[in-house]
């Protein structure tokens, strides 16, 4: 495996996650401001041509897996072409997305074409009324279709997520659950996490042990099963249901100490943490120019600042970083 993609403790970087869009069609409240937030102008954001040449880079030097973020992936007009392209790569074994599901019911057979592996799918709220109020926009039914035609496609497991946040869509958790009764989806409760301009609060955030409590007293037998080395979720499984569910813990079980991944923004940064706001422009760097050695000796030297682990939630919460619309939704294990 590439010594430019191994960090100073021995963690190896084979998940790129690669932002094509500051944009979305969603306003979703804990990823963006209410007001928006200032788009890049189009010249500094990274053309097709750029995003393939990084993703090739990076597959040279190990990386296996691609997932797909924005702002909202699916918005950016060329998204099935990029992903055949990918497709082309040999070495890249899995290309995923996540996605808000607005326009996935529409790309769909697009993209599975263009061979598409996995896809995530973000929904907060099973009562179309409070998940207009969370997005600050409409389109439950369209999302609720995505899901269902994705499982209906034969993508398996479909995963979405929810961000549980107190006071709004805490009661629903049981309600998630028993989705995964019937449909084989992974639903992912994510703990809130601190970005810009977010209003993230400790008394927000729902913990993975407060959620996992609830559940029990309704469903006691709920079962932990064996989980890959590098995810994010910690999953379990009704006995009996179809689906299973999964905690993102963030904040109350960081875990840093397996990370895998690296992201690009979509003004092609290199952001090798989630939540740490050393950047490098790889963006600047090819446009200068650069040769493949050059380019990598810069992503080595990143990847080998990368910290320990993140810096705990208190800290977080009055850190300076991007608003998460501008990471590529989703973080990275910090
Ligand atoms: P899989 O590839 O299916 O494991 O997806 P994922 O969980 O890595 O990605 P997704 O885009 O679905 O993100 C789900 C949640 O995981 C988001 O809320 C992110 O906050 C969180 N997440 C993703 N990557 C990281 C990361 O590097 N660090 C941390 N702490 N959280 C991350
Ligand atoms: N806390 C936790 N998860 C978040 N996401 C976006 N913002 C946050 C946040 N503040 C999630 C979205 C999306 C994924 C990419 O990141 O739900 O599914
Ligand atoms: Fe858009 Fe995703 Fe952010 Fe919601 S979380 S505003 S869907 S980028």
């Amino acid at each position: 495996f590439s010594a430019f993609l191994t960090d100073s403790f021995g963690r190896r970087h084979s998940y790129l996650r690669i932002s094509l869009t500051e944009k979305c069609n969603l306003r979703c409240q804990y990823c963006m401001p209410e007001e928006g937030v200032k788009l890049t102008p189009r010249s500094q954001l990274l053309t097709t041509a750029e995003v393939l040449t990084l993703a090739r880079l990076f597959v040279h030097e190990g990386v296996e897996k691609i997932r797909l973020t924005g702002g909202e992936p699916l918005i950016r007009p060329d998204v099935v072409d990029i992903i055949a392209e990918l497709r082309k790569l040999e070495g890249l074994k899995t290309i995923a997305v996540t996605t808000n599901g607005m326009n996935l019911a529409r790309l769909l057979p697009g993209l599975k074409e263009a061979g598409l592996d996995l896809i995530n799918i973000s929904l907060d709220s099973l009562v179309p009324a409070k998940f207009e109020f969370i997005v600050r926009r409409k389109g439950f039914h369209k999302v609720m279709e995505g899901i269902d035609k994705a499982i209906e496609m034969g993508y398996n497991p479909v995963k979405v997520n929810c961000v549980v946040m107190r006071g709004l869509n805490e009661d629903e958790v049981l309600d998630f659950v028993a989705l995964t009764e019937r449909k084989p989806l992974e639903v992912r409760f994510i703990e809130y996490m601190p970005f810009d301009g977010n209003k993230w609060n400790f008394k927000k955030m729902v913990s993975y042990q407060e959620m996992l409590d609830r559940i029990r007293q309704q469903w006691p037998d709920l079962e932990q099963l064996p989980g890959g080395e590098a995810d994010t979720a910690k999953t379990f499984k009704v006995p009996g249901f179809q689906g299973q569910v999964g905690f993102i813990t963030s904040m109350s079980d960081h875990f840093c100490g397996s990370c895998n991944r690296l992201r690009i923004t979509a003004d092609g940064n290199l952001k090798v943490c989630l939540f740490g706001n050393a950047e490098v422009s790889l963006r600047d760097c090819l446009r200068s120019g650069a040769s493949d050695q050059e380019l990598l000796e810069i992503i080595g030297a990143a990847v080998g600042r990368k910290k320990k682990q993140h810096a705990g939630m208190f800290s977080l919460s009055q850190m300076k970083n991007r608003p998460m619309i501008l990471i590529g939704a989703l973080p990275t294990p910090l």
